[in-house]
């Protein structure tokens, strides 16, 4: 979602800012543009459509300067278009916005009566200009930048620059990130490092409601009062590699089978025998977790499948009643919570706003702590929370979620088997084994991606349809769910995924030979009752799609495709059964012809509500 660079300089910046929207296009956005002070002028271009275009537009005009801005939009106020692209202007001032002012519209009535006038639809020009406002009757641009910013409700991350002073870059930020990158004689800002790794690996996090003052030479952050705050600079430990594709054709195929390696990471340096090393959870330690009797996960998307399979575990691990929620609907109901309870947020980003907004709810709540399971180091849910238990997927690029997934479900396992032994439920014998299991993950994970030319032979007659429904029982189940989101979102399938046990109670009307089920059925305690729901659908005359573990038995006919996947344990069968529906999903999407890393409408981190 909306991505943002801002750089100050002794050299020509543009190429940077360029470069750094082009490491930003994986978030998804649909128009861009740039702003630099060339000779105490603003040089503004904005182009729809992919950052190629702006670039050929800056190639075409030309753009020089040594302080700029640039911006890639996803549309929230007003159509995808040039006038809508950021950066806005107002006079002497250039500004780019990540996030949503909600009282934009009375903020606007209010400047119209004073004789401003409006070229797009957008909260942001209105906030350009309301900051233009109020720097007629301050004293400098850092105090009317306060004072507007005191004024608007929303959320915001900012960039803005003024063409009388080519020596300043201002940035701001309340519920949206950036982040400042520091150089040599340079720096710079951004809404995400990936942006920013060609030119530096320092950074300086901006907390919620902070402005910052940047020059070649010096970084001054302040609160909305005024009252200056001390900052320290963190390294960097992504590599530039995680950010290119390598050599696979789309950065979502490269990252399903980057999967052997993510998960080895996620246990990296963590298992100690028969133990979990307390530093696996960043804040806990050995008694951390000995009080809690209930626990709350809230996520969104992929992040929430992961959720609802972390339920089984930690249900039957550890015996804490455990409920999982969609955040954009905790948020706004009014949870009992009961006492010693832990609050569970599990994101990659660390930003989705809904995610955000839950763990801050919670704080009001009465929770006794709150832990996240995230990817990204520095994010807001890791800022925010009480401790964090890092996935270590490594940067994920591709829109739709993979390895982050199930470096989740894994770390969901961790978090039941640390848990257990905190509160005395898992017997030594028990540990030992899933120990012993865990460990065979990322070969078994390898294992499981050779099935990629039999699925591909499959989607070739798969991608042809409209309608899908996926269907698994048990922790299953949320795998199903996770295939069908999978598919719709990358290859426009619409896809359900169901408890194959509810089908009879409304969904097997649609059965018919147009509507494909793929079953996902691992050879487990349930796999009886799932035979004898397929049997039913098979009766209806369905085109089947049985993955399924290689010994167990099915029966074959003319409507059966059966992809026969390796034996491995059944606590593993969530995690690896997911990797086929996400190699299911990606050549469906790519014989369709869809933009597999950024489909249409979607935006990588949700910072918006
Ligand atoms: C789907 C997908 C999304 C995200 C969701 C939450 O493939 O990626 O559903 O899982 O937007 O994002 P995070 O995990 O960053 O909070």
């Amino acid at each position: 979602m909306c991505g943002i660079v801002g750089a100050i300089a002794q050299r020509n910046v543009s190429q940077i800012l360029l470069e750094g929207l082009s490491r930003l296009e994986y978030r998804g956005y649909d128009s861009a543009g740039i702003c630099t002070i060339d000779k105490n002028e603003l040089n503004c271009i904005k182009t729809t459509g992919k950052v190629k275009n702006l670039k050929e537009a800056v190639k075409e005009k030309g753009c020089l300067g040594t302080i700029g801005i640039a911006h890639t939009r996803w549309a929230t106020h007003g159509v995808p278009s040039e006038v809508n692209a950021h950066p806005h202007i107002c006079e002497n001032l250039a500004l780019v916005h990540n996030g949503i002012i909600e009282n934009f519209a009375e903020l606007k009535e209010q400047l119209i009566a004073l004789g401003y006038n409006f070229k797009s639809q957008t909260d942001t020009e209105v906030l350009v200009c309301l900051i233009h406002h109020h720097l007629q009757s301050s004293d400098n641009l850092l105090q009317a930048f306060k004072a507007a910013l005191n004024e608007v409700k929303g959320s915001f991350g900012l960039a803005l620059i003024d063409k009388n002073d080519s020596n300043t870059l201002y940035a701001a930020r309340s519920g949206s990130p950036l982040i400042i990158g520091l150089g040599i004689g340079e720096n710079f800002i951004a809404s995400d490092t990936l942006a920013l790794l060609p030119v530096t690996r320092r950074f300086i996090y901006l907390e919620e409601n902070e402005i910052a003052v940047i020059t070649t030479e010096s970084v001054n952050v302040y609160d909305l009062d005024g009252n200056k705050i001390e900052k320290t600079a963190v390294e960097s430990d992504l590599d530039t590699e995680s950010i290119s594709k390598g050599r696979y054709r789309h950065y979502m195929q490269k990252e399903i089978f980057e999967q052997p390696q993510s998960l080895q990471n996620t246990l990296l340096g963590r298992l100690r025998g028969d133990d979990i090393s307390t530093e696996t959870i960043v804040g806990s330690d050995e008694n951390s977790f000995k009080d809690i009797e209930a626990i709350q996960i809230v996520a969104c998307g992929t992040s929430y499948h992961a959720g609802l399979v972390g339920r089984y575990w930690l249900e039957e691990l550890t015996g804490i009643p455990t409920n999982v929620e969609i955040a954009s609907e905790y948020r706004y109901r009014k949870a009992v919570v009961r006492k010693n309870s832990l609050f569970i947020t599990i994101s990659q980003s660390g930003e989705t706003a809904d995610t955000l907004a839950s763990l801050r709810l919670s704080k009001e709540q009465n929770y006794s702590k709150s832990l996240c399971i995230c990817n990204v180091n520095g994010s807001s849910l890791v800022r925010e929370s009480d401790f964090t238990l890092f996935t270590k997927a490594g940067a994920e690029i591709g829109v739709a979620s993979t390895k982050a997934f199930t470096t989740q479900l894994l770390s969901l396992l961790i978090l039941a088997l640390i848990l257990g032994k905190q509160k005395g439920t898992i017997s030594a014998e028990q540990n030992h084994e899933i120990m012993e299991n865990i460990r065979k993950l990322p070969n078994l994970s390898q294992e499981f991606l050779e099935c990629d030319s039999q699925i591909s032979k499959l989607a070739e007659e798969f991608s042809g349809k409209h309608h899908c429904l996926f269907l698994g029982r048990g922790v299953m189940f949320p795998i199903a769910l996770e295939g069908a989101l999978k598919l719709k979102e990358i290859s426009y399938i619409h896809a359900e995924g169901y408890a194959a046990g509810e089908l009879k109670h409304g969904p097997i009307a649609l059965i018919d030979k147009e509507m494909p089920v793929v079953v996902v059925a691992p050879d487990n305690s349930l796999m009886d009752k799932l035979i004898s729901n397929v049997e039913e659908v098979r009766a209806r005359g369905a085109l089947l799609y049985i993955f399924i573990s290689k010994d167990a038995h099915i029966k074959q006919d003319e409507q059966t495709r059966k992809l026969a996947l390796p034996d491995c344990p059944e606590i593993l069968q969530p995690i690896l059964f997911t990797i086929p529906l996400q190699l299911l999903a990606y050549h469906c999407a790519v014989i369709n012809g869809t933009d597999v890393d950024q489909p249409r409408n979607l935006a990588k981190s949700v910072t918006v509500e």
